[in-house]
C-alpha cells in the first residue's frame, strides 16, 4: 500500500501497489481531485505535477512525453495522471498553466 498526497488540499489516499491514479476519482468522489477526462492519454485534462516521488509513478512513454510538451508541460515533473501507476509514496498537484 502506498500513499498519494494531493496538494494543495493536503488530502491523503492509500492505494495498493500498482494502482492507477484514476482510482483517485473513486476514492475522492465528491471532493476536489484530478479532472480526469478520457483516461486514455489523449485529452490532456489530467496533467499533474509531481512534487515528490517522481520515480514511483511508472515510466513516461514517448507518446505521453510528446503530448505533454505539445500541451506546454515540458520536463520530467509533469505527467498525465491517467497514465500513472503507483509504486511508492508520492505527492502531486494538478498542474496549472
Ligand atoms: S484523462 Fe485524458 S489524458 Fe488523462
Amino acid at each position: 500500500m502506498h500513499t498519494v498526497k494531493l496538494m494543495p488540499q493536503s488530502v491523503e489516499v492509500v492505494l495498493p501497489h500498482g494502482s492507477p491514479l484514476t482510482e483517485l476519482e473513486f476514492e475522492l468522489y465528491g471532493q476536489e481531485s484530478i479532472p480526469f477526462g478520457c483516461k486514455a492519454g489523449v485529452c490532456g485534462a489530467c496533467v499533474i505535477e509531481i512534487l515528490d516521488g517522481i520515480n514511483y509513478l511508472g515510466a513516461k512513454q514517448k507518446e505521453e512525453k510528446d503530448f505533454l510538451e505539445t500541451l506546454g508541460y515540458p520536463g520530467e515533473t509533469f505527467r498525465l495522471a491517467c497514465q500513472c501507476h503507483l509504486s511508492g509514496a508520492v505527492t502531486i498537484q494538478v498542474a496549472s498553466r
